[in-house]
């Protein structure tokens, strides 16, 4: 059976849960904060999961309304002095992949400071992709390649990336959009993939563990027969 030891989830649907409330924007973005923590609480408690990567901010949601990127900002900052807590309780390490030096200074330090403390966690890696766009994560790996001139082959590129987190055994998006939307592109090669018409502030881990419910039943090939 399929272990689902790499969930990577895109986190959609925050505004539309909340203008469907009547409700500002923002409002779904710090519903979905409590989700995130709930999901990543599911996940460390689960015998398999070993590794969850969630995307929060893409190198695109630069384009949104500055005040909606500023919340954002400042959500995250907020959020992470919080989750500490969750995180040593939890026994989660903290890991981050995107350019985070795009960032005020005080929010990459809070990102450092939080990974500091938890890096020797050790029941579930938490991923934030965070200003993170899978094109340029890949182009990033490339200028360290070419600097550090090892010979370059599939298994040897994964050390340039941002993080060693490996392949992506389950691809999940909620919100009910069908795309990737510049996410994980080199890891999710062989991700078995699902979509949700949740919106990720109704998001619960019961959904989750149906999904991987489903997960286990398919067949995974990876082009063999
Ligand atoms: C995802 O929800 C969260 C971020 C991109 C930060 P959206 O804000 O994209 O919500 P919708 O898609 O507009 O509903
Ligand atoms: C993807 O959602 C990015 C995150 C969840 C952080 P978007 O809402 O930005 O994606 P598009 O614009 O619908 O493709
Ligand atoms: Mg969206």
């Amino acid at each position: 059976m399929n272990t689902p030891k790499h969930i990577a989830i895109i986190m959609d649907g925050n505004g539309r849960w909340a203008q469907e409330r009547g409700l500002k924007r923002i409002k779904g973005h710090e519903k979905g904060a409590q989700v995130v923590r709930e999901i990543t609480t599911f996940c460390a408690n689960h015998p398999e999961v070993e590794t969850l990567t969630l995307y929060a901010f893409s190198t695109e949601n630069w384009k949104r309304p500055k005040m909606e990127v500023e919340f954002l900002m400042k959500l995250l900052d907020e959020w992470l002095k919080k989750e500490l807590e969750t995180y040593q309780k939890e026994n989660v390490k903290f890991e981050v992949i995107g350019d985070i030096s795009k960032f005020s200074p005080k929010l990459q330090q809070r990102i450092n400071y939080t990974k500091e403390v938890t890096k020797n966690n050790t029941r579930l890696t938490q991923v934030l992709a965070l200003n993170y766009g899978g094109r340029d994560e890949i182009v990033r790996a490339c200028r360290r390649a070419k600097k550090a001139k090892v010979e370059l082959n599939e298994e040897s590129f994964n050390q340039f990336l941002d993080a060693p987190i490996g392949d992506v055994d389950m691809l999940i998006r909620t919100g009910g959009e069908k795309r990737i939307s510049n996410f994980l592109l080199w890891r999710i090669a062989y991700a078995e993939l699902f979509f949700t018409n949740t919106y990720w502030p109704d998001f619960t881990p019961k959904e989750l563990e149906s999904l991987i419910e489903e997960f286990k039943g398919r067949n995974r090939r990876f082009g063999g027969i």
